[in-house]
């Protein structure tokens, strides 16, 4: 709590408001003694001004470009750390020692298996079936193939269940990838780390050996790491607000995952990508740019613009530099980034997106680098989901833990009808 205080004046009544303050970032305004002291409420469409919760794991500086995990940037996660190290840091507030992050990997890498029988339940969907559509179903039905760790009042079960998710995540996109291209599921190898496990089973053929590629795995590793943790974005909050309801882990991150699915979210990058394949050609540049500041035109450019990040997205960066690696490392010359390096420039010296303060985020360039090491855009997405678990996971642990949360509850503004009364259907206008 800060020694600052608020107070609003409402119908001229001055009421107090008290002030809290975090470790860095905004101050908040604690209102939730205003509807008792005034009968109003606040109203925050969007929840643009409104701070939803506590949370010490994720923090971002949208005019600075700042994000850090735990206090850690974000750039110096992508360099030097495992996907695995930025989990244990996510979910548990330090980066593990070397015996912690050991055991760590070991008791993920013995839960990457799923139930036979999820097999048969893929069988359930459309040959042509998004990943995305699966994986809300698959995941979703995890909480019937494990109940015994769906108890959210036991921290070891909700432990477990949080182990399973990051665990089974990679299986299953992959399971999703290999059942839309008619190929055999392949068992996890935990042999191999979690990012290269899942390269073997999205790629992989049961018939031969599947060599990791380094730079992939690395490109790979960074994807995963960037899209970890973002604060309390859309998702986060779906999750975190299924979850207030004490509903089970697996059914609170199939929640996360159907949110996540929306253009204006993690269907970004694939948006992008389709987006600069329509383009084409940089001599089609001018067009869309035109198309995207014409006010009666709906069409934006997909992969600029954040909600928060009103300088640069440090993602962004780190992938630029990555795709620039794999496409060079695969010998790929691919149009699209020509596209994607001329766009940006062109919309960075543009007053329209300079003013609107627009600027390339992390889907921009990812679907290149996706593209490039093979995947389909629909899986796009469905990747982001499996990076974004972790984050999930770990929101939705510190919500749990928190004895201040309550069940999600909005209110409203209404604007319907007054009370009236019913009209029988033979008297109705
Ligand atoms: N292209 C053209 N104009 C844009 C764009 C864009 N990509 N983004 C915002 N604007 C304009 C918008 O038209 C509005 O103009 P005006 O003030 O004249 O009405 C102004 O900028 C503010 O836009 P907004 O929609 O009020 O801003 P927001 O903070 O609510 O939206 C956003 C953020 C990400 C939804 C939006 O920028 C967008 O639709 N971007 C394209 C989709 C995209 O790339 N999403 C991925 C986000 S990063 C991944 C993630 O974290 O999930």
């Amino acid at each position: 709590m800060s020694n600052d205080s608020a107070s609003l004046n409402l119908a001229g009544k001055d009421v107090p408001l008290p002030v809290m303050s975090g470790t860095v970032g905004p101050d908040v305004v604690d209102i939730r003694k205003l509807y008792g002291q005034t009968g109003a409420f606040t109203y925050d469409p969007g929840f643009t001004s409104t701070a939803s919760c506590q949370s010490a794991i994720t923090y971002i500086d949208g005019e600075q470009g700042i994000l850090l995990h735990r206090g850690y940037p974000i750039d110096q996660l992508a360099e030097n750390s495992t996907f695995m190290e930025v989990a244990y840091l996510l979910l548990h507030g330090e980066l593990p020692n070397k015996d912690e992050l050991d055991k760590f990997v070991y008791t993920i890498s013995r839960h990457t298996m799923v139930h036979e029988q999820l097999a048969t339940f893929f069988r359930g969907f459309r040959r042509d079936a998004h990943p995305m559509a699966v994986l809300v179903g698959v995941v979703g039905a995890l909480s019937s193939f494990y109940h015994d760790s769906t108890d959210i009042t036991d921290p070891q079960q909700r432990l477990i269940a949080s182990h399973r998710l990051i665990a089974k995540m990679p299986t299953l996109v992959a399971m999703a990838y290999k059942y839309s291209i008619g190929q055999p599921f392949l068992y996890p190898d935990n042999s191999l780390g979690y990012t290269a496990n899942f390269l073997r089973m999205t790629f992989g053929v049961p018939a031969e050996h599947y060599e990791v590629n380094p730079v992939i795995e690395r490109a790979m590793r960074r994807i995963f790491i960037l899209h970890a943790d973002h604060e309390q974005n859309a998702s986060t909050s779906t999750v975190r607000l299924a979850g207030s309801s004490g509903a089970n882990p697996f059914a609170c991150i199939a929640a996360g995952i159907a949110c996540l699915w929306g253009p204006a979210h993690g269907g970004a990058n694939e948006a992008a990508l389709n987006m600069l394949r329509e383009i084409g050609d940089v001599k089609r540049i001018p067009e869309y740019i035109a198309r995207a500041k014409d006010k009666d035109d709906p069409f934006r450019l997909m992969g600029f613009g954040h909600r928060v990040y009103k300088n640069f997205d440090p993602r962004a960066k780190v992938m630029k530099a990555t795709a620039d690696e794999v496409l060079k490392e695969l010998n790929i010359s691919d149009p699209v980034l020509d596209v994607a390096k001329e766009l940006e420039h062109i919309a960075l010296s543009d007053s329209y997106f300079i003013d609107k303060k627009l600027y390339p985020n992390v889907d921009f360039y990812s679907g290149v680098i996706l593209n490039a090491i093979g995947f389909p855009t629909e899986m796009f997405t469905a990747l982001f989901a499996l990076a974004r678990t972790v984050g999930w996971v770990a929101q939705w642990n510190e919500m749990i833990a928190d004895p201040e949360q309550k069940i999600g509850r909005p209110r409203q503004l209404y604007t319907g009808s007054a009370q009236r009364d019913y009209v029988q259907v033979g008297d109705r206008k």
